[in-house]
């Protein structure tokens, strides 16, 4: 049986991580073999792309091909590889996050994104993406707590709405591959929905 590609996105703090671990544990109860990854990173290169991309200030376009190139290697070794052995792959964000932070949030052109998105992915989407959406300040409240922020989420509020506005955007227009949940909402709430979610796949 082929494997299933699924992403998890949202703004900082709205409970991705959380929630990765709890659908991996879900998946496997099922019988099915997962593979948990990230972006940007999920490969040696690519982890090292995501020290530079969280650190280091630089051009909002740089930022976009290094998302890409770190995606670009991330497909050739560990996606497509899992997903032809039969396996699970979910990932904790994957390009809705450029469309949404380097589009939205930095404000370059989506033609730009597509362009890089068609030439990395060719064609290749997630099978379902899981939208974790919260309002700013509830993400805010959320990472309060870290110690360190990394560069994007010392960003101010006003790049964040622009972030979230432009997940909903997308999801909008994509709604069968893209649900929203609304994570503001307790775990055991949002843990229900996607028990629902996740068996229609
Ligand atoms: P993300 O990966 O999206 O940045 P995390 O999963 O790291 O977010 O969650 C950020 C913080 O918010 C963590 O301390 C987590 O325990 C807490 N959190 C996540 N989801 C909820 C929720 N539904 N209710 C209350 N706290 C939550
Ligand atoms: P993430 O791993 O979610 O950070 P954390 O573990 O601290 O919650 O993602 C790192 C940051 O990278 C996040 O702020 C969003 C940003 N990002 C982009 O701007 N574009 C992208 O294409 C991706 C994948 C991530």
């Amino acid at each position: 049986m082929a494997g299933r590609f699924i992403t998890l996105e949202g703004i900082d703090g709205a409970g991705k991580s959380t929630h990765l671990d709890w659908l991996k544990q879900y998946l496997e109860q099922h019988g099915r073999e997962v593979v948990i990854t990230r972006e940007p990173g999920g490969t040696p290169l690519g982890e090292k792309l995501r020290e530079i991309l969280l650190s280091h200030p630089m051009h909002p376009e740089t930022e976009a091909l290094l998302m890409f190139a770190a995606r670009r290697e991330h497909l050739d070794k560990v996606i497509l590889p899992a997903l032809a052995a039969g396996k699970w792959v979910v990932s904790d964000r994957f390009s809705d996050a450029s469309f949404a932070y380097q589009g939205g949030g930095r404000g370059l052109a989506e033609t730009k994104l597509q362009t890089l998105e068609e030439w990395v992915q060719q064609g290749l989407q997630p099978d379902l993406t899981l939208l974790f959406d919260v309002p700013v300040e509830v993400g805010r409240q959320r990472l309060a707590g870290n110690a360190m922020l990394d560069r994007f989420e010392q960003e101010r509020q006003d790049f964040f709405q622009r972030v979230r506005q432009a997940y909903l955007r997308r999801a909008s227009r994509q709604p069968a591959r893209m649900r929203v949940i609304n994570a503001a909402r307790s775990l055991d709430e949002i843990r229900d929905e996607l028990k629902e979610i996740v068996s229609s796949l």
